[in-house]
């Protein structure tokens, strides 16, 4: 599938700060940024930097791991999230957050320990433009944990298999930007300078109809497409009434990645 996507609910709509928050508090939430932030071995004093950081949920954690000594830089390009990011780590001095599009990040070269990048690629314009950036930013000895889904893995059970998969490709090529990002994440890393370290599936699932919708989505996704002629009318209502009525599960696989700078060359003078 070429060409932008026709109908975009969550592209360039920045989320609700309670929708991030409740992923962020759900037991997988806590469960693999947990991981990510073990894998990023954040140390007393490290700059520690938060891409896309939306409502800052992942702050506070960092600003410990970081110590007194440390600094913890959250950058987002939406104000409104960002005041919230400022309300979550009012306790922490050492925590700033800075209004940016992370393609063009206010960064000196070479001045950053660690940053932390969780469900952000998968909407920016430009996913390698933003590695790169990061690349840039990052010290010699720098590391980074990306936390991206792949939206091929979006599985919701119905007998109407054919449906179901068709919802998923809706969402694929409509949807989200890049919707599969979460398998592209260690050959971008490669490519932007990284040596990939760690490479972590980790699958949301859900069985609670109301509470996968919070997430997915999914009535407000079909709403749109009905409306626009991309999914059949009758058939989209029946498959949302019968997974709003009847036992539920749904699951999407999210990548946790870490890598490091691969070594710089010097540049020889003689
Ligand atoms: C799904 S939210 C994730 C927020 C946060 N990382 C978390 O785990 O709660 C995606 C975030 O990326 C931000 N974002 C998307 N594109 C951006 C860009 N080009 N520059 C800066 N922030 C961006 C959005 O404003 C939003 O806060």
């Amino acid at each position: 599938m070429t060409g932008e996507p026709k109908y975009r609910p969550w592209l360039d709509v920045a989320p609700p700060s309670d929708y991030l928050r409740n992923i962020a508090n759900s037991a997988t939430g806590k469960g693999y940024k947990a991981f990510a932030k073990s894998l990023l071995q954040v140390e007393e004093g490290s700059v520690v930097v938060d891409l896309g950081c939306g409502a800052g949920v992942d702050l506070p954690a960092y600003a410990k791991a970081a110590g007194r000594t440390g600094k913890v830089i959250g950058i987002d390009h939406d104000a409104d999230l960002l005041a919230h990011a400022v309300n979550n780590a009012s306790r922490y001095p050492t925590v700033s957050v800075t209004k940016a599009d992370i393609h063009q990040l206010p960064l000196d070269t070479g001045s950053v320990d660690r940053i932390h990048i969780d469900r952000v690629l998968q909407h920016v314009e430009a996913p390698t433009t933003v590695l790169a950036e990061a690349a840039r930013a990052l010290r010699t000895d720098g590391m980074m944990v990306c936390v991206e889904p792949d939206w091929a893995t979006l599985v919701i059970d119905h007998p109407d298999v054919t449906f179901s998969n068709a919802y998923t490709q809706h969402v694929i090529a409509q949807v989200i930007r890049n919707a599969t990002i979460g398998r592209a994440l260690p050959r971008l890393l490669d490519e932007a300078g990284f040596n990939v370290d760690t490479i972590y599936p980790v699958t949301a699932h859900w069985t609670d109809a109301v509470e996968a919708d919070k997430v997915l989505g999914f009535r407000d996704v079909c709403a749109h497409a009905v409306t626009d002629g991309l999914l059949p009318a009758t058939g989209t209502k029946n498959w949302i009434d019968d997974l709003m009525t009847g036992p539920f599960f749904g699951a999407l696989s999210l990548f946790v990645v870490s890598a490091h700078i691969k070594s710089r060359s010097m540049s020889s003078t003689s």
